[in-house]
């Protein structure tokens, strides 16, 4: 039996009521593959910043530093400023960690029709690589003049060679290990990676990472690779995405395409998360891509898909392979059968009852 500990965060809004799924199927796939989990559950959360003044105690991330992987499920609330909440507590836990990839799959599944013409199940099926811990997301600058005529923001961006090097690195072992490459490849998608940028509008970073994207490329000539501008990009996620195997992105790139590609394989509330930190000398955390979706939570009726798959990404990355793939292939029996959907797919299943058709699904294997 291994013993996993992890530290669980559900945050607030339908974080806390997908985190719950995710457990009930860890339980169920773990029982079947000697994998205990002991969680230490944690309040962090807009709630305790209105009550004490701050998202998580000052010592939080030591809290954390020890477990095996770090569980959330969605942070953020009306009446909490977003930049209280995500600086608070989510931006620290990535950076101090080190998680600088943000890994984003998305398919197409059987039984769960694309927004998009064409998207036909099996042949979409791509990764996002977003950089996590620089890039647009950066603290330099400031709010000036407030109040008056001449008032301004100023956002520095921050891209360092070592940064984009160790992403880009990432993208490229990756697009080696997801699929056949190179003279082997089974198909002209398979091992082929696409460098998002917009060097023809932004005249300092992405020229930068268009560089060392060209260069890390250039050590690997097996890998058959493009760059394309993130406006156009954006388009044909939308008209081509069979085409795509490995995208590397920046931080906001990333983010943007991320949700984008969600809804092209069905809606935001399907698609998974690992933020890892590659060098395992601190905790990964995985988390769905989704966020707290005020709008719908407390009825009950949150899709619990992705923070299911999120789970099945954290067995991954703990080594339990056969674990992951038993999860992430419950999930496709249960869109295949076309009967059970939460509200944002169509159907009327509540987070519970679709939570349920997916620990069948495990049982009956
Ligand atoms: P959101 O992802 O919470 O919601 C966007 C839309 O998608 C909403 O209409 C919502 O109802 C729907 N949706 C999202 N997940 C769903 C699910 N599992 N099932 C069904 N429908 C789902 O994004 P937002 O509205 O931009 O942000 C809301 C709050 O969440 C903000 O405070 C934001 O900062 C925060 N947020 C947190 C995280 C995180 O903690 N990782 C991620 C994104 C956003
Ligand atoms: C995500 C979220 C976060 C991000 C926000 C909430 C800061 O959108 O995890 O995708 O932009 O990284
Ligand atoms: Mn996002």
């Amino acid at each position: 039996m291994t013993t996993e500990r992890i530290a669980l965060i559900p945050g607030d809004g339908i974080g806390r009521e997908v985190v719950p799924a995710a457990l009930a199927v860890l339980e169920a796939v773990g029982r079947r593959h000697g994998i205990a989990f002991t969680y230490d559950e944690f309040d962090w959360s807009c709630e305790r910043y209105l009550t004490e003044g701050a998202m998580m105690p000052a010592d939080g991330l030591d809290r954390i530093r020890g477990h095996d992987a770090i569980f959330l499920g969605a942070v953020g609330a009306p009446g909490v400023p977003d930049h209280v909440s995500l600086w608070g507590l989510l931006i620290p836990i990535r950076r101090q960690f080190q998680q600088y990839v943000n890994l984003r799959p998305i398919r197409v599944f059987d039984g769960l029709d694309s927004p998009v013409r064409g998207a036909v199940a099996g042949e979409v099926d791509f990764v996002v690589v977003r950089e996590n811990v620089e890039g647009e997301y950066s603290e330099i600058g400031g709010r000036m003049s407030r109040g008056f005529p001449d008032e301004l923001a100023v956002q520095e961006a921050v891209f360092t060679r070592a940064g984009v090097t160790r992403l880009v690195d990432f993208g490229l072992d990756l697009a080696e290990r997801r699929r056949s490459y190179g003279a082997a490849a089974a198909s002209p998608r398979d091992g082929y990676v696409t460098s998002a940028t917009k060097s023809n509008g932004i005249v300092h970073t992405m020229p930068f990472w268009d560089e060392i994207v060209a260069e890390r490329t250039a050590l690997r000539p097996a890998i058959r690779w493009d760059q394309e501008h993130i406006d156009a990009l954006s388009a044909k996620l939308v008209l081509d995405p069979a085409r795509f195997d490995v995208i590397v992105a920046s931080n906001l790139f990333g983010d943007i395409l991320s949700d984008l590609a969600a809804a092209v394989a069905g809606g935001i509330g399907i698609a998974p998360a690992a933020n890892l930190n590659p060098a395992r000398d601190f905790p990964s955390m995985f988390e769905p891509v989704h966020g707290s979706a005020p709008d719908i939570a407390g009825r009950g009726i949150a899709n619990p898909i992705g923070a299911i798959w999120t789970a099945a990404m954290m067995l991954d990355h703990l080594g339990h392979l056969e674990a992951a793939a038993e999860v992430e292939n419950a999930i496709a029996a249960v869109l295949a059968a076309r009967e059970v959907r939460t509200p944002d797919l169509g159907g009327t299943a509540t987070t519970t009852s679709f939570t349920q058709a997916v620990l069948d699904a495990v049982e009956a294997r």
